[in-house]
């Protein structure tokens, strides 16, 4: 038997027997390798004699492509064979649960949004909304905050835009301006939203939480504005006794302009509000100033009311005993289980609101 006859012979028989890769990658070796059969047999057409030259190439070219065409089939093969096994022993049983379950949680700051929103709504408010996204005569100039005003400088504004028109918003109030714009009065809104400046300690971060109100009607005064915080505090707290006071302040956009301290106490290292001596700042408020009523159409000779700002991160810190500000932001997903509600645990006045 030829050379030729013995490689054609041997390789059949081994293809034949071959059922898995790593052996099918053996014989490619064997025989197409550097040192392979078949590259061998192709060095010694040299060595022919110039007639048999071209038959013997040709056998071994014949050989060559038999033996690849053979392979390529082995191959298919063991291919199919794999899937089929796979599919016959590794069945999947769909109607499982997963085995790793792991339930979401809503997060305190979403939760505070909802329980903000339902005690509003009680009294007649209703939700607005504004984009992140302000432009400068929205963020500051509607709200009688002219450029060069020294107000502009304590809100380390981050900026879009070089010539300082497009900017994240630093403050809820714009929505007070897009609100009124509008519509025409009266107005009874919140706007609760993300609010943006450059600043991060333990007590801020460069992205914050804030809930703006607004309520403007022929005959509003300071009188419904405190009578109003003093529900929303009460509802919000779920206490029934409440120490409040008005401290002046100033604001750009409210005249007169007050901050609101609520009273608490420290017992056992927790706060507990509505009692004791000491106080908490807890928000900015005010009549809202004549020039924003102007710069949003609104006629100051007929209309006048009051606005509000709240920090709702801190109300939620508050509430919900929560130390680092920082915190609600590491999406930590341990954090969130210990101090996230149920999804169906959603909040309204009736039900209560925290239990
Ligand atoms: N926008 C003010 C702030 O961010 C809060 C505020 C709102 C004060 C409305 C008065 C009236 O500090």
């Amino acid at each position: 038997m030829s050379e030729i006859e013995k490689i054609k012979s041997e390789y059949i028989e081994k293809l034949n027997n071959c059922t898995n890769p790593d052996n099918l990658n053996q014989i490619k070796t064997e025989l197409f390798g550097k040192n392979g059969a078949i590259t061998n047999q192709f060095k010694f057409i040299g060595s022919k004699s110039e007639n048999d030259k071209k038959k013997f190439a040709s056998q071994i070219n014949d050989l060559k492509n038999l033996l690849q065409e053979k392979l390529d089939q082995v191959s298919k093969k063991i291919e199919i064979d794999e899937i089929n096994k796979k599919l016959e022993t590794e069945q999947v049983d769909v109607t499982l649960p997963e085995r790793t379950f792991r339930k979401g949680k809503i997060h305190p700051v979403s939760q505070v949004i909802d329980e903000i929103c339902s005690i509003f709504s009680e009294v007649g408010f209703s939700v607005a909304e504004g984009p992140d996204v302000e432009n400068e005569y929205n963020n500051f100039t509607a709200l009688n905050t002219p450029p060069n005003h020294p107000a502009r400088d304590m809100h380390d504004t981050f900026y879009l835009s070089d010539d300082k028109n497009l900017l994240l918003r630093t403050h809820t109030s714009p929505v007070q301006i897009r609100t009124m714009l509008k519509g025409k009065p009266p107005f009874k809104i919140i706007a609760p939203g993300r609010t943006y400046r450059c600043d991060s300690d333990q007590t801020h971060t460069p992205m914050f939480h804030q809930l703006e109100g607004l309520h403007i009607d022929k005959d509003i005064n300071m009188g419904h504005l405190k009578g109003c915080l003093n529900y929303f505090i009460k509802e919000f707290f779920e206490v029934k006794k409440l120490k409040m006071r008005f401290r002046p302040s100033h604001f750009p956009f409210t005249e007169p302009s007050v901050e609101v301290d609520i009273g608490y106490d420290l017992k056992d290292g927790e706060i507990v509000i509505g009692e004791g001596n000491k106080w908490l700042e807890i928000l900015g408020c005010g009549m809202v100033h004549p020039n924003v009523l102007i710069n949003s159409k609104v006629d100051p000779s007929k209309y006048q009311g009051f606005a509000f700002g709240i920090g709702i991160d801190r109300l939620a810190m508050l509430k919900y005993g929560i130390k680092d500000l920082r915190s609600f932001f590491e999406c930590n997903y341990k954090w969130l289980n210990h101090y996230g509600f149920d999804p169906i645990d959603v909040p309204t006045n009736y039900r209560g609101l925290s239990r």
